[in-house]
């Protein structure tokens, strides 16, 4: 899951809850204040009622009294006798509801004040509130004032309520998930940008610019990502320049050591030291093959080893190579193999150092394939690329060295190798030349079945 995604999931998530808590407590705040308003409005209407009648406890009273209450549609109005018959009412009331109201009062009536509550009346699935209140004259209980009050506007207001949440919960949401969009991407961008900056860093470029405006935690990371790439980058300096002076400088002395040694072994005299000069001239090929291809490696890696291409048809071209190692794949009896496609392949290339890269990756497989083996060399075009196969059925690489083959010096069994006299550099040289020739190298080994390389080209219509 991507960063941008998951702040984005997690503010999201946590502004839902906190509209949702705060609409719901708005929700219930709000209705409970609408509730005790209405149970308030319907007690004072009947407590001024109370007050009319104790005062003036006459015919025409309680007939003012009913009269008032007709006015109002959405409730029954009842006046009860001390014993709970009906002594008044507002509108035509059935029997059985009469019963329920008369049960209620009872039930409430223990004390000698009135009494409200919301009652549920399943008909209508809206609650009414009930309120009664004892008339009392000369401290008898003389009748009792009754009121059904329908909630029907308190329900439309409640609905309205409830659209008025939604509503706004809705628009809360929609601007929070733009500031969200617009703020993990502000944030994340320059991430993503310096995830670029050090991925290329990581490639070997240390020519980076990147830069912030503002102030803050990112910035200082980039300011130490930049100061990092540069120190690397005088490291690699100071080390190319170091190994390229180094190889070179020995390359002089050892092309004395090597003329010296071979002037020894050629004269006639003591056997034992024209042995000896034979493994000084031998082990001084060795090491002037090595300073020659570190020499090679750094200037390709300095760029200082300019491409001389040439459009090349790749077949023709792979024969004269593979004649080049004809004499090794015979000493080890290997059969060869030439496969190629079927129409010319065309591309851009120097020959002397694709030659090169190609004749390590040759010698690498004769190497290490036992005797009586195959060597495989085949091209194709696959989506418009050119691509060189080299294979053999020999040794193979195993899995965990298939990443640090292309390091310079890395040899899978030091000791193995060494006697087969490999430096660990043919590779990283491949790598750099096929790089330069903008294209890229694949290996993929079965250990104990072969080795495939694989070279990918620009192919020329
Ligand atoms: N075809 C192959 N089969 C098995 N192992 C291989 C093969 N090609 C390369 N390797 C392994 O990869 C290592 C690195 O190869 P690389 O060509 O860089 O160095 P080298 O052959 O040992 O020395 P150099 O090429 O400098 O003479 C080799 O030492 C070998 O262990
Ligand atoms: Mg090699």
């Amino acid at each position: 899951m991507k960063l941008s995604s998951k702040l984005s999931f997690f503010i999201l998530a946590a502004t839902t809850a906190v509209i949702l808590v705060m609409g719901t407590s708005y929700y219930f705040i709000s209705k409970n204040f609408y509730q005790s308003q209405l149970e308030g409005e319907v007690k004072d209407r009947l407590q001024a009622h109370r007050d009319a009648i104790e005062s003036e406890p006459a015919e025409a009273t309680f007939e003012h009294v009913i009269l008032m209450e007709r006015r109002n549609i959405e409730n029954s109005f009842i006046i009860f006798n001390e014993d709970f018959t009906v002594q008044a009412e507002t509108g035509a009331i059935s029997e059985e509801d009469l019963e329920v109201y008369q049960s209620w009062i009872a039930a409430a009536e223990s004390s000698r004040h009135g009494g409200a509550g919301f009652v549920e009346t399943v008909e209508q699935h809206i609650p009414h509130i009930w309120a009664f209140e004892p008339i009392v004259v000369d401290g008898e209980i003389t009748a009792f004032l009754f009121i059904d009050q329908d909630t029907g506007e308190f329900e439309t207001i409640k609905q309205s309520l409830i659209m008025l949440i939604v509503i706004m919960s809705a628009a809360a949401l929609v601007f929070s998930g733009i500031m969200v969009i617009y703020y993990t991407n502000k944030i994340t961008s320059p991430l993503v940008k310096l995830r670029q900056t050090t991925k290329e860093i990581a490639s070997g470029n240390f020519n980076v610019e990147f830069s912030r405006r503002e102030r803050d935690e990112l910035s200082f990371l980039i300011e130490d990502i930049s100061s990092m790439a540069k120190q690397l980058k005088e490291y690699r300096d100071t080390k190319q320049s170091f190994l390229s002076n180094i190889s070179h400088d020995l390359r002089t002395p050892l092309t004395y050591i090597k003329a010296y040694s071979a002037f020894l072994k050629e004269r006639d005299g003591d056997q034992e030291v024209q042995e000896q000069s034979g493994i000084i001239y031998k082990e001084a090929e060795r090491m002037e093959k090595l300073v020659q291809d570190l020499f090679h490696l750094m200037k390709l890696e300095e760029g200082n080893e300019p491409l001389m291409c040439q459009r090349t048809d790749l077949s023709p071209f792979l024969s004269e190579v593979i004649s080049k190692v004809r004499f090794l794949t015979k000493e080890k009896n290997l059969t060869v193999t030439e496969n190629y496609h079927q129409e010319s392949i065309h591309v851009e290339l120097d020959a002397f150092q694709m030659e090169r890269a190609l004749l390590n990756l040759m010698e690498n497989c004769i190497r290490h394939t036992p005797e009586g083996g195959s060597l495989k060399i085949g091209t194709a075009l696959i989506n418009g690329q050119a691509m060189i196969e080299i294979s053999d059925n020999g040794e193979g690489i195993p899995q965990e060295a298939l990443l640090n083959i292309w390091d310079r010096f890395y040899r899978v069994d030091k000791a193995r190798n060494s006697e087969k006299g490999g430096s660990g550099l043919g590779l990283p040289i491949t790598k750099q030349i096929v790089k330069q020739h903008g294209g890229t190298i694949q290996v993929s080994s079965n250990p104990g079945k072969g080795t495939t390389f694989y070279i990918y080209l620009n192919a020329e219509s």
